[in-house]
């Protein structure tokens, strides 16, 4: 039976919010397992529909997988099969990042092709050229991307056509076990992708410059097992950064740190946050009315494309106008009428919105278009006069652990109801 969220909105939010592990880091540091026959054991993993669909994903290849609360132990010992089901990719894009790693140690991985999703056309092209480079064959065959290095995999040096964050992660989790030295130029310099190096270094790999955008990495003939701590979930804290500022509110978000969210922390300060750093997080509120601040989404340090919706639910309703221009996604403005169903005033011209501030939104009925559209509904509704209900919540549940006891906590009305479909 399908669920929606109930939300009366106008509650400040005033408490605490423990921020979860990173989806977007559990998703490949998960992937890891893959590369050794050892367990790799992860702390701090999410409890979220991605990571069940790779864990799925992983099963299908002959991973066995043990979960205790939020510690998961990967055990790719024996793997059973090298082929990624079209059932399992489609859901989940990051399942492509499987790719690398069972062509790297098994010289051959046979990977649905993810095809469209909401955000756009979202290639693969460049995960491809990049094992290319390294030896692979890769073909097209029947909706598979089946690629083949019988004689494994070697170093190469790659400079990427586009920044992308998942094929940094798939040529450097091959890379890891290819013979020789890879160099990734124009390579992605997410924390996610420190994340990736921390881990497999801690698997005895030699990757060195991430965080940089060039990245080397010396192939090692194997690796063993490791513990590892996911890093926190800079999206779901930029998210409850948001819903804290666009409620008044006065949130302490613990289990996290400002130093992954640099431009995103600017960019709010310009329209009026105020940031206290602590220990193990920090405590965000307005210094008074928030204005408009213009934005661009670009490849990290700058400001995140998944805190662009969440962003623009703030500039809704907020003193002054906004222009938004999205340059990662093609597609990445489909919560736009939905937000306007609220009583938002955005024009979409190509890749920027422009957004002109409103002194009040009124609930309604909304569906969430994808994980970062649905949240930015769940922002404006917790600031919205009335009701909003928020249908389609798997996308929201791809990406956002326990969200409504999440919110709850700091005094927001919301609830979770089974509807008829
Ligand atoms: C990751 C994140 C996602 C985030 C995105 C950009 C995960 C699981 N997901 O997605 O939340 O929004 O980074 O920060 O970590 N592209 C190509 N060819 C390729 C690969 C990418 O043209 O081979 C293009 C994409 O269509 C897109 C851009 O490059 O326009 C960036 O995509 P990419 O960084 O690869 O995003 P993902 O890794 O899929």
């Amino acid at each position: 039976m399908p669920t929606i969220l109930k939300i009366q909105g106008g509650v400040s939010l005033k408490g605490t919010i423990e921020i979860s592990g990173a989806k977007n880091s559990a998703l490949p540091l998960m992937v890891a397992c893959l590369l050794t026959d050892k367990p790799l054991t992860l702390t701090n993993v999410p409890n979220l529909a991605d990571i069940r669909t790779i864990t799925q994903v992983l099963e299908v290849l002959g991973v066995t997988a043990e979960v205790n609360g939020s510690t998961r132990t990967l055990n790719a010992a024996s793997i059973t099969s090298t082929t990624a089901p079209y059932d399992l990719v489609k859901t989940m894009r990051a399942s492509v990042l499987v790719l690398g790693p069972l062509v790297a140690r098994y010289g051959l991985a046979k990977v649905s092709l993810p095809g469209g999703c909401a955000l756009g056309a979202r290639a693969v092209d460049v995960h491809l050229e990049g094992l290319r480079a390294m030896g692979a064959i890769c073909e097209l065959e029947e909706g598979y991307i089946v690629a083949k290095a019988p004689n494994g995999l070697h170093g190469a040096s790659f400079t990427m056509r586009v920044v992308s964050v998942g094929a940094t992660e798939n040529l450097m989790l091959a890379a890891s076990i290819a013979k020789g030295q890879t160099i990734l130029r124009n390579a992605a310099r997410e924390p996610e992708i420190i994340d990736l190096a921390n881990c497999l270094n801690a698997m005895g790999a030699n990757v060195q410059g991430a965080g940089t955008d060039t990245i080397t990495i010396e192939g090692v003939p194997s690796l063993h097992g490791a513990t590892h701590k996911v890093m926190p979930d800079r999206l779901e804290t930029g998210s409850y950064a948001i819903a804290s500022l666009i409620t008044g509110g006065d949130v302490t978000l613990t289990n996290t740190s400002l130093e992954y969210l640099p431009m995103v922390r600017e960019t709010l300060e310009k329209a009026g946050a105020v940031f206290e750093e602590q220990a193990d997080g920090f405590r965000v509120y307005q210094s008074g009315p928030v204005h408009g601040v213009d934005v661009m989404t670009e490849p990290y340090p700058g400001f995140a494309t998944d805190l662009q919706a969440p962003f623009m639910a703030l500039m809704g309703i907020c003193e002054g106008a906004s222009m938004i221009t999205e340059t990662i996604f093609e597609n990445r403005f489909m919560h736009v009428p939905e937000l306007a169903r609220m009583g938002m005033n955005i024009q979409v011209h190509g890749a920027s919105a422009m957004v002109r501030g409103v002194k009040n939104l009124s609930g309604a009925p909304v569906m969430a278009t994808d994980i970062r559209g649905g949240v930015g509904l769940v922002v404006a509704a917790l600031a919205a006069k009335g009701e909003t209900t928020i249908s389609r919540l798997y996308h929201l549940d791809r990406g956002y652990e326990n969200l409504e006891a999440k919110l709850q906590a700091c005094g927001a009305t919301v609830e979770r109801l089974k509807v008829d479909a």
